[in-house]
C-alpha cells in the first residue's frame, strides 16, 4: 500500500504507526478526524475531490490553506465541502489562541496534498512561520505528505534534501508524485498522485487495523447462466453491497479476494478480484480462494445472488423464436453456501450468507433464519429486494443463532462496516 517517491536519493520508507492508541472512539467507528493542509500549487485544485471524498468515507475533515493555496483555491470552496470553517491564520477562529496547537491534538491523521517544494523544505528544516507548518510540527499523528511540483524542481538536490530528512525523521509518509503531465504542460515526475490513490494510502492511516492477518474471502454480484450465445438468465444484483464489504474489509487490514459475478464496478484499493460469469465458475473460484478444506480463508462472507438455476445446455447457436411457447428446462446449481457450511468442520472460515427476500419484514427475518440453519452459517443478513438491490444504501438485519440486530438504513458502506465489526468481534472472541 505504500509508495515510494520516484526519484533520486529516495530511500526505503522507515515503519510508520498506523493507528493511535484506542481512545474508545474506533470501537464506536466515530468519523475520524482528518486534517487537510492546502499549499500553493496549481494541483490545489484537486484537494477538493479530495475533502468531498474524505467527508463521504465518513471522515470529519478540517482543513488549512497556506497563503499562497489562497491564490489557487477558494475557502469557500472547502467550507463548503467540509462543513466547518477553513483556517489559515495563526491567530484565526479559534478562541484560546493556541490554534495550532488545538488542530494538531484533533487531527487523527493529516494529509498535505498539494506539498509544493517550498513547503517541503519548511517542513524538513522545522519551520513554523505559518499556520500549516506550526501545525504539522506541533503533531504526533500519521501524517501524509503528496507532493505537486514541476519536475524540475522535484529533482533538484535541495527538495530531495527535505524528502531524505522528511523520511529519516519518519514522521510522515509520501504518496507520489507520479510520472505525467504537470500545469506548464512540461512532463516527468512532479504531478501529484490522483485523489483515489492519495485516499487508499490515507484511509487505513486513520481506520483501526481489526482485520489486519485476516484473509477475508467475498462474493458479490449477481451469477450469469447462458442460454445461447446471445440470452442469459440472472438477477437485479448490482453487487454494490459485496464490493462495499471487500473495499472496507482491506481498509480495515484484512487479505481481502473479491469473487465477482459480472457488474461494472471498479476494483477497491488493495483487493484482489477475480471476475466469474456462472454459478459453477463462481464456486470452482470460490474454492480456489478458500484453499484445501478451507484452510486458506479466515472469513467467507457469501453476498453475491448466485443463480439457482443454469440452462441444461448451453446452446452453441441463437435458439429459433418460431415457437408460441418455449419451454426451457432449468436445473438446480449447487447452493455454494450450504455446501460450504456442510464441508466446514472447526469454526474456520466463519461464514457470512445474506438473504434476500420479497415479503413482509417479519417473514424475511423467518426465512432468514431458517437460512442460517440450513446453511450452517455464523450470520445471515436479511434485506428486503426492495430496499436493496441496485441502491446506494441498504435496510439489513443481522441474524445468528442469539441474536437479532436491525440496522437502521444507510449508506453500503456504513452497513459493510457494521458487518465487519460483527466479524471482527466474533474473531476476537473466538479467538485469532
Ligand atoms: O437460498 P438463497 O439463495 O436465498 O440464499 C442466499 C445465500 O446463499 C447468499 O449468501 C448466497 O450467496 C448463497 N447462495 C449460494 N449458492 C446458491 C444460492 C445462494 O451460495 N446457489
Amino acid at each position: 500500500m505504500t509508495s515510494t517517491p520516484p526519484g533520486p536519493r529516495a530511500p526505503s520508507q522507515p515503519p510508520l504507526r498506523l493507528v493511535r492508541p484506542a481512545s474508545g472512539r474506533e470501537d464506536q467507528r466515530a468519523p475520524q478526524h482528518v486534517l487537510l493542509v492546502v499549499t500553493g500549487s496549481v494541483a490545489a485544485y484537486k484537494a477538493a475531490p479530495l475533502a468531498r471524498a474524505l467527508a463521504k468515507a465518513g471522515a470529519e475533515v478540517r482543513v488549512v490553506l497556506t497563503r499562497s493555496a489562497v491564490e489557487f483555491v477558494g475557502p469557500a470552496t472547502f467550507s463548503g465541502l467540509s462543513g466547518r470553517p477553513v483556517e489559515s491564520d495563526m491567530f484565526g477562529s479559534h478562541a484560546g489562541g493556541e490554534l495550532h496547537v488545538a488542530l494538531a491534538a484533533w487531527a487523527d491523521a493529516i494529509l498535505v496534498a498539494p506539498a509544493t517544494a517550498d513547503f517541503l523544505a519548511r517542513l524538513a528544516t522545522g519551520r513554523a512561520d505559518d499556520l500549516a507548518a506550526a501545525t504539522l510540527l506541533c503533531a504526533t499523528c500519521p501524517v501524509l505528505v503528496a507532493p505537486a511540483m514541476h519536475p524540475t524542481m522535484w529533482s533538484h538536490p535541495a527538495t530531495q534534501r527535505s524528502v531524505a530528512t522528511l523520511q529519516s525523521d519518519g514522521r510522515c509518509r509520501f504518496v507520489g508524485p507520479v510520472d505525467g503531465e504537470v500545469a506548464s504542460g512540461d512532463s516527468g515526475v512532479g504531478r501529484m498522485a490522483e485523489p483515489e490513490q492519495i485516499l487508499a494510502e490515507l484511509l487505513p492511516l486513520v481506520t483501526p487495523q481489526d482485520l489486519a492477518g485476516l484473509h477475508v474471502v467475498v462474493s458479490a454480484g449477481p451469477t450469469v447462466e447462458d442460454l445461447d450465445p446471445v440470452r442469459f438468465v440472472s438477477n437485479r444484483s448490482s453487487g454494490k453491497m459485496g464490493f462495499a464489504l471487500a473495499e472496507r474489509a482491506a481498509r480495515r487490514g484484512a487479505r481481502v479476494t473479491l469473487i465477482a459475478g459480472p457488474v461494472d464496478l471498479p476494483t477497491p484499493p488493495s483487493v484482489l478480484r477475480v471476475d466469474v460469469r456462472s454459478a459453477l465458475s463462481m464456486q470452482s473460484a470460490l474454492h480456489e480462494a478458500l484453499g484445501p478444506e478451507l484452510r486458506s480463508a479466515d472469513v467467507l462472507i457469501m453476498a453475491a445472488a448466485v443463480g439457482d438455476y443454469r440452462a441444461d445446455a448451453e446452446h452453441p447457436t441463437k435458439l429459433k423464436s418460431h415457437a408460441p411457447v418455449l419451454k426451457l428446462a432449468l436445473h438446480k446449481n449447487p447452493d455454494i453456501l450450504a455446501d460450504i457450511g456442510r464441508a466446514r468442520t472447526g469454526r474456520r472460515p466463519l461464514l457470512i450468507g445474506f438473504a434476500v427476500e420479497t415479503d413482509s419484514d417479519a417473514r424475511v427475518i423467518e426465512l432468514a433464519r431458517a437460512k442460517l440453519v440450513a446453511k450452517r452459517c455464523d450470520a445471515i443478513v436479511a434485506n428486503h429486494a426492495r430496499d436493496s438491490l441496485g441502491q446506494d444504501d441498504n435496510r439489513v438485519t443481522v441474524i445468528t443463532n442469539e441474536t437479532t440486530e436491525p440496522l437502521p438504513r444507510a449508506d453500503k458502506g456504513w452497513v459493510a462496516d457494521r458487518i465487519l465489526s460483527f466479524v471482527a468481534a466474533r474473531l476476537g472472541d473466538k479467538g485469532k
